[in-house]
C-alpha cells in the first residue's frame, strides 16, 4: 500500500507525495450547477452583509478595538462605563498585569486557549470540503483571521495576569518565574505540543460543517459569557473584557453559518434539513478528548460557577436551531430536550 491510498482520506497529503518542483498538471473539477449557483448567492450575501472589518486587533501585547460600538454595546465593556472613546479602545497588557485571577479561571483559560489552537486543522478541513463554493471561501477567510486571534488573547491573559498568593506546589499550572501563570516560552511550548495531536472533524460534507458551526459558535459564545462573569466575580475587569470581546465574535460567527444555512436551504431544503437534525443530534464541543485532564477540566468548569452541559440544549442548541427558518419551535426544543436527557 503507497502512502498515498494509506491517507486517501486526507487529500492535503496527496500534494507532499508530488515532491519538489514546479507540478502542471491540473485536473478539472466536476462544479455542480447547485454549488456554482450556491456559492453566487453567498458571495453576493457576503459582499452586502456578512462581511465586516477585523473588529479587533492584537498585536505586541496591545488589543486595540477598531469598530465603534453603540451605546448599549459600550454598558457591556466591564469597567468602560461612561465617556469612553466610542472610536477606538485599547485594552493594554499593563490593565492585566494588576489583575489577579484565580487557578481554576487560570485552568479553564488554558483550556479554551487549546481548542482555539486547534484552528489550522478546523480550517484546513472546512476548506477542503468548500472550495469550489465561492461564498464559503469569502466566509472562511474573514472567519480564519478572527479567529486566529482568539488563542494568541488567551495566551495574553495567562502570561500577563496574577496568579493568587501562596498558591501550593501542587498546583495544576507550572510555576513560571514571575507572578503570572504561564511564561512566553511556556505557551511557546504548549502551542507545538497541542499542535503535534491532529483534529478531525466529527462531520464530512460543507454543509454538515456549517450546520456544525453553526451550534458550536453558539455554545461557545455562551461558554466565554460564562466565563466573563466569572472573572467579573473575581475582579478582574480586563479579563473580563477580553472575555467579552471574543464572545461577541463567537456569536457574529454563529449568526453567519446560520445565514449560510439559510442559503443552503433555498438550494436544496431536503438535503439541508437532514443535515441540521443529524448534526443537531450528534453535536460534541471540538477537541475535547484532545484535553489534557478531561476530569480536571471539568471541576475547574464548575469551581468557577461556568459548567453548563445541563443548559447546552436550552441555551445553545436550542437557539442555534430556532433562528433556522425552516426549523420549528417544536422540532428545535425537541432536539434541545436530548441534550437534557444526555446531562
Ligand atoms: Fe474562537
Ligand atoms: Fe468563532
Amino acid at each position: 500500500m503507497t502512502q498515498l491510498e494509506r491517507h486517501a482520506d486526507n487529500p492535503m497529503l496527496k500534494y507532499k507525495e508530488l515532491g519538489p518542483g514546479y507540478d502542471h498538471t491540473s485536473e478539472t473539477l466536476v462544479i455542480t450547477h447547485q454549488e456554482r449557483a450556491l456559492g453566487i448567492e453567498t458571495h453576493r450575501l457576503f459582499n452586502t452583509k456578512l462581511k465586516r472589518p477585523l473588529p479587533w486587533v492584537y498585536r505586541n501585547g496591545v488589543i486595540t478595538i477598531d469598530r465603534p460600538l453603540k451605546d448599549g454595546e459600550v454598558e457591556r465593556i466591564p469597567g468602560e462605563k461612561g465617556k469612553a472613546d466610542l472610536r477606538s479602545r485599547i485594552i493594554i497588557t499593563d490593565n492585566l498585569a494588576n489583575e489577579t485571577i484565580s487557578e481554576p479561571l487560570a485552568g479553564v483559560i488554558v483550556d479554551v486557549k487549546m481548542v482555539e489552537d486547534k484552528l489550522p486543522f478546523y480550517m484546513r478541513w472546512a476548506k477542503e470540503f468548500s472550495q469550489t463554493v465561492w461564498g464559503y471561501n469569502d466566509v472562511y477567510g474573514m472567519w480564519d483571521t478572527e479567529e486566529n486571534q482568539h488563542g494568541n488573547a488567551f495566551g495574553l491573559i495567562l502570561t500577563s495576569v496574577k496568579r493568587p498568593l501562596g498558591v501550593n506546589a501542587d498546583s495544576q499550572e507550572q510555576a513560571p518565574d514571575k507572578n503570572s501563570f504561564k511564561t512566553l516560552e511556556q505557551i511557546e511550548a504548549e502551542y507545538y505540543k497541542n499542535l503535534a495531536h491532529t483534529w478531525v472533524p466529527p462531520f464530512k460534507t460543507r454543509r454538515q460543517i456549517a450546520a456544525y458551526a453553526n451550534i458550536q459558535e453558539k455554545v461557545t459564545a455562551n461558554n466565554y459569557e460564562r466565563i466573563k462573569e466569572a472573572a467579573l466575580r473575581e475582579g478582574a475587569l480586563t479579563v473580563a473584557a477580553i472575555f467579552d470581546l471574543i464572545g461577541r465574535d463567537e456569536n457574529y460567527h454563529h449568526g453567519v453559518f446560520r445565514r449560510l444555512l439559510e442559503e443552503e436551504y433555498k438550494i436544496d431544503p431536503e438535503g439541508t434539513r437532514q443535515d441540521v437534525f443529524y448534526v443537531s443530534t450528534n453535536f460534541e464541543m471540538p477537541a475535547q478528548t484532545l484535553l489534557e485532564n478531561p476530569i480536571r477540566s471539568l471541576r475547574n468548569l464548575v469551581k468557577i460557577g461556568a459548567f453548563e452541559r445541563d443548559r447546552i440544549g436550552r441555551d445553545s442548541v436550542f437557539p442555534a436551531l430556532n433562528a433556522l427558518s425552516f426549523v420549528t419551535i417544536d422540532e428545535a426544543r425537541n432536539v434541545a430536550k436530548l441534550y437534557e436527557k444526555a446531562a
